[in-house]
């Protein structure tokens, strides 16, 4: 995506520190892994590329707030999002190597973790495990309404994150279904989420609202990849005025409830500023 880069340790620290010190305090780290496997080692690898990766940040700035996205997909030679029986994702499996890599990126330092893999109950289980290693203090930031969607194409080639058959339509939300979402953000408060997350963010508007209206804890919304390619093609080809239509955009998402905003629109909002 234009503006946007993939980065090896060193200048993803350097990149950190540099947008730290231009006012932004908040960072989503993902990884993408050098060795994948069936079983995601790498994912909790206490040498993994996001554990060094906290670690170093925190080691420099220590004020930044740090959140570990906490998937699979990135790390399975197959591209799901949790471990494959026969073919199928097994849940619970899943979701035991889900809290074990939740766990390394707290003991490396991450504030919140943030699970968007769409397994049930592990947010129970993760904030079981931070729990029982003394890590009581990491938060939880749950991927709670994470639909189905075609929005997540640049991000899935960028990660290298694309299953390689089939779709995660067996555990991400279907597009139509609205009180399925409010069933779940309710069950992931219940499990011990600190704050849940609607993503994407523009089709699912009318869901930021309702779970704003519903529930007190913080709401994010997360403005995905394919949200901030549009409008960068469109203003690319001159069609749209970029700059406004970004500032619209975001407008929005606060409009309709969101507390936080996750957007790739970060950095060059920091920089204008
Ligand atoms: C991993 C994950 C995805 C995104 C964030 N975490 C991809 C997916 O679910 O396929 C998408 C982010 C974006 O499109 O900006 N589960
Ligand atoms: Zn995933």
């Amino acid at each position: 995506m234009p503006g946007v880069s993939e980065y090896g340790l060193d200048r993803a620290v350097r990149e950190i520190v540099f947008l730290f010190e231009k006012g932004l305090g908040h960072f989503l780290l993902f990884g993408t892994p050098d060795r994948k496997d069936d079983r995601a080692s790498s994912a909790y690898s206490e040498n993994g590329i996001v554990q060094r990766a906290v670690r170093q940040i925190k080691k420099e700035l220590p004020e930044s707030v740090v959140f570990t996205d906490v998937c699979l997909c990135g790390y399975t030679d197959h591209g799901h999002c949790g471990v494959l029986r026969d073919g199928k994702i097994h849940n619970d499996e899943s979701v035991a190597l889900l809290a074990k890599t939740a766990v390394s990126h707290a003991h490396a330092g991450a504030d919140f973790v943030a699970p968007s893999d769409m397994m049930d109950g592990r947010v129970l289980a993760i904030r079981r495990a931070l729990d029982e290693s003394g890590l009581q203090d990491t938060g939880i930031l749950s991927y709670a309404a994470k639909f189905a969607s075609a929005f997540y194409g640049p991000f899935r080639e960028a990660a290298h994150s694309a299953p390689k058959f089939g779709d995660r339509k067996s555990h991400q939300m279907d597009p139509a279904n609205r009180r399925e979402a409010l069933k779940e953000m309710e069950t992931d408060i219940e499990e011990g989420a600190d704050m849940i997350m609607v993503k994407p963010a523009l089709s699912y508007l009318d869901i930021l609202l309702e779970a704003r209206q519903r529930f007190l804890v913080p709401i994010v919304a997360y403005n995905v990849s394919g949200e901030y390619s549009l409008i960068k093609a469109a203003a690319q080809k001159g069609w749209v005025d970029g700059k406004l239509v970004r500032d619209e955009v975001l407008l929005s998402i606060r409009r309709a409830g969101a507390d936080i905003i996750i957007t790739y629109f970060a950095k060059e909002l920091a920089l204008e500023k």
